[in-house]
């Protein structure tokens, strides 16, 4: 019998995608020739919101800006630990105006906010993972960046190499099942192919007993996924990965965002979540 898992309630901050669209292409999954269907976007993106809503969870809005295409990965746009806020600098010029929208979202609603002095996406690359912060570097995050965040939330840093280009972002490679509550260390799933030897040795180290996904799990954007330490919030492609959580006692809960796969992103990038500050 799998362990039962128990939920714990998230804020998150989305974006309408109601300006999306693939007008460049700065990941392999991006084509300017496969243009994007926008009203079907706006409903797939529409039904996560109340699929989270539905689970218990509180969703913020900030308001898109036309011109900024992407903004609908809100996850990129900064990472949040214990109510304080480290923004972005993205690689991509193009997408560089998103951080100002952002952080000024939180400044306006009293949240501390770090701008960062090196290229750094937020999320993306950022996995707040309990006891300590998971980092990904390779394409767009830089080492400089970790040691920056390291410095600004005091959190240990572990630095993680990406080596595949499709799984650019490490939370396109990874993510938290459980961030392990007071003081454990959680469980992750990931593909361990995306990462350096070095970097795959550290998993394995810092997570034994994790959910290991294959090639197919991760290019349907299985590991794109959000987790509330019971349900999965999980792309419909990646069945092998969701039958292998239900076995650990997980509870999958498949959000179809194919439009959003044309742009290189799921589930997870369009999810920032807000870590409160502990009471
Ligand atoms: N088109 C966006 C980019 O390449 C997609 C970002 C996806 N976000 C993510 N968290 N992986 O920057």
């Amino acid at each position: 019998m799998p362990e039962s898992r128990v939920p714990r309630r998230r804020r998150f901050l989305v974006c309408e995608p109601r300006h999306f669209a693939v007008q460049y292409a700065i990941n392999p999954w991006m084509s300017t020739d496969r243009p994007v269907d926008v009203i079907r976007a706006l409903d797939q993106w529409e039904a996560l919101v109340d699929v989270y809503r539905a689970h218990g969870h509180t969703v913020d809005r900030v308001e898109p800006v036309p011109g900024l295409p992407d903004m609908v990965f809100a996850a990129n746009c900064a990472v949040v630990v214990e109510g304080r806020v480290f923004g972005s600098l993205f690689h991509a010029p193009e997408r560089r105006p998103e951080s100002v929208p952002f952080e000024a979202w939180f400044k306006t609603r009293g949240f501390e906010v770090q701008h960062p002095e090196a290229v750094c996406e937020g999320e993306g690359d950022l996995v707040p993972a309990g006891r300590w912060i998971l980092a990904g570097t390779g394409f767009r995050t830089t080492r400089e960046a970790h040691r920056e965040v390291q410095e600004y939330f005091g959190v240990p840093v572990v630095s993680l190499t990406l080596v595949d280009p499709y799984f650019y972002h490490l939370d396109t490679a990874l993510f938290v099942l459980d961030d392990g509550g007071d003081g454990g260390a959680g469980n992750i799933a990931y593909y361990p192919e995306a990462f350096s030897p070095g970097s795959r040795e550290v998993l394995e180290r810092l997570y034994p007993d994790a959910v290991l996904a294959t090639r197919e799990d991760a290019m349907a954007f299985g590991l794109n996924s959000v987790s509330d330490g019971r349900h999965v919030f999980i792309a419909p492609g990646a069945g092998a990965l969701a039958d292998r959580l239900a076995g650990r006692g997980y509870v999958p809960v498949p959000v179809d965002l194919s439009e959003f796969q044309k742009a290189g992103g799921g589930i997870k990038c369009c999810t920032q979540e807000i870590r409160e500050a502990r009471s």
